[in-house]
């Protein structure tokens, strides 16, 4: 499908997403969302060779700067529920994604571009980068999981002062806090996420892809993790994966790790 606001590019089995609003900071539109949302249904079927995902922002200074609060003007409550139902659903789609998904964070992620990031598996950002959940100030709550992802990041404790205060905080304080998994300089953030993404690769697909469904337990009230761990563990131990790695160490061939 064509997508008017996302720009999308496969390299060397890495499809890179762009999103493409510059002249609104990349702001999350309907459209936007509706596109993000297409494109992450189905992903795997519509893109069997894929080995990872690189989400980025268009231009230096943005990578997103929220849901587009231009289109919030005159919601009402279920319009309301239905805007923040879509964002939900859709971000699930990106963390339950059984391939890693990385978010090369290059400028402002604010409010559901915070979100955003917090929705990939892990979250690279450009020196310059700058994170928050200023919703308050629009008198309302982050919609697109910030108030759930948040606390898992970084605890209760921080997460409830930067959505209480709307205070920015910069790409390094974001690393102290345990909300990325690394800061570069500015320009380096593409680069590094596809350096994970191709250090992940070269590791079983199927582990990687029960690692994420075993974490993602933990957080899902429905599910009891430890229960999904003990079953995972044992449903790989099937793998032509585990049988060859488990016997290359045994036989202590190159190429173990
Ligand atoms: N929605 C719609 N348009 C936005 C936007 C947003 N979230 N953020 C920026 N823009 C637009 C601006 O309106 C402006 O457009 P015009 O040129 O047409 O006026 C353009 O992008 C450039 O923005 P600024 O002139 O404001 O740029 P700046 O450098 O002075 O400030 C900024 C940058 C601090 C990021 C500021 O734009 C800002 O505060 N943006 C809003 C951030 C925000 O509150 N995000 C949360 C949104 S609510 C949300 O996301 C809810 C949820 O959880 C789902």
């Amino acid at each position: 499908m064509e997508y008017s606001n996302l720009i999308i590019e496969i390299q060397n089995n890495i499809l890179f997403v762009t999103i493409n609003r510059p002249t609104a900071l990349n702001a999350l539109n309907k459209v936007t969302m509706s596109e993000i949302n297409h494109l992450f249904s189905d992903f795997v079927t519509n893109y069997p060779n894929v080995t990872g995902v690189i989400i980025t922002g268009a231009g230096e200074k943005s990578f997103i700067a929220g849901a587009d609060i231009k289109e919030f003007i005159g919601l009402d409550a279920n319009q309301g529920i239905e805007l923040a139902q879509f964002g939900h659903d859709t971000f699930n789609l990106i963390e339950n994604l059984t391939i890693p998904v990385v978010a090369a964070v290059n400028g402002f992620a604010l409010g559901g571009g915070c979100e955003l990031a917090m929705a990939c598996h892990m979250r690279v950002a450009s020196e310059k980068a700058k994170f928050g959940q200023p919703e308050v100030n629009l008198g309302l709550i982050p919609g697109y999981g910030g108030t759930q992802r948040l606390v898992q990041y970084i605890g209760k404790t921080k997460a409830l002062e930067l959505m209480m205060t709307a205070e920015i905080i910069s790409a390094q304080v974001a690393l102290e806090l345990g909300l990325v998994n690394y800061v570069v300089p500015a320009g380096m953030e593409i680069e590094k996420s596809i350096e994970l993404i191709e250090t992940i690769s070269k590791k079983g697909p199927i582990a990687i892809a029960s690692i994420i469904k075993t974490v993602n337990a933990f957080f899902d009230k429905n599910k009891n993790g430890f229960l999904e761990e003990v079953t995972n563990f044992g449903a790989l131990t099937k793998t032509a994966d585990f049988i060859e790695g488990a016997t290359a160490f045994a036989e202590k061939k190159n190429g173990y790790f």
